[in-house]
């Protein structure tokens, strides 16, 4: 039997065929994904107080993303972010309408849901619905001659 009569026998149309085909170098089918931002999973709360309470070294790799103007990065449910202009913000990372995590925006300078569209400022204020309320912020504090980021509430 030739190799086109065995194919024809199976069945598979040119497209069934193609898709097989594709499935076996899907790697090369698909454009390159942008790395997520780091999520440190470190402890976040004092367990003393119960409230939010931790220090970043931006020395530390894991922090790394924190070195430069509009880097950010994820601890446990918060997202700090490295704004274009230098300072630092943190705030809850769960979005207020259905839960997604938000990103830092490096270029409009705004946190922004990914699902729905939501927009917030860098206090963390609703700019754009369907959010319902705004993100919880927390304060930070940086000391540049150590390089260590405390992130707290007050
Ligand atoms: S979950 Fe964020 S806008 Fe819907």
């Amino acid at each position: 039997m030739k190799r086109s009569e065995f194919i024809r026998s199976l069945g598979l149309s040119t497209s069934a065929l193609m898709a097989v085909y594709c499935m076996g170098t899907l790697t090369s089918c698909t454009k390159e994904d942008t790395p997520a931002p780091t999520n440190n999973n470190n402890p976040t709360t004092n367990p003393i107080t119960g409230k939010v309470d931790f220090t970043l070294d931006l020395t530390q790799t894991a922090n790394k993303e924190l070195t430069a103007n509009g880097g950010f990065l994820y601890n446990g449910d918060i997202i700090i972010a490295r704004v274009r202009t230098g300072g630092f913000i943190a705030l809850s990372k769960v979005c207020t309408h259905q839960g997604t995590t938000v990103v830092y925006q490096k270029d409009t300078n705004d946190i922004y849901c990914p699902n729905h569209g939501s927009m917030f400022d860098i206090t963390g204020k609703v700019t754009k619905s369907p959010a319902p309320a705004p993100l919880k912020m927390y304060q930070t504090d940086y000391n540049a001659t150590t390089m260590k980021l405390r992130v707290f509430e007050s």
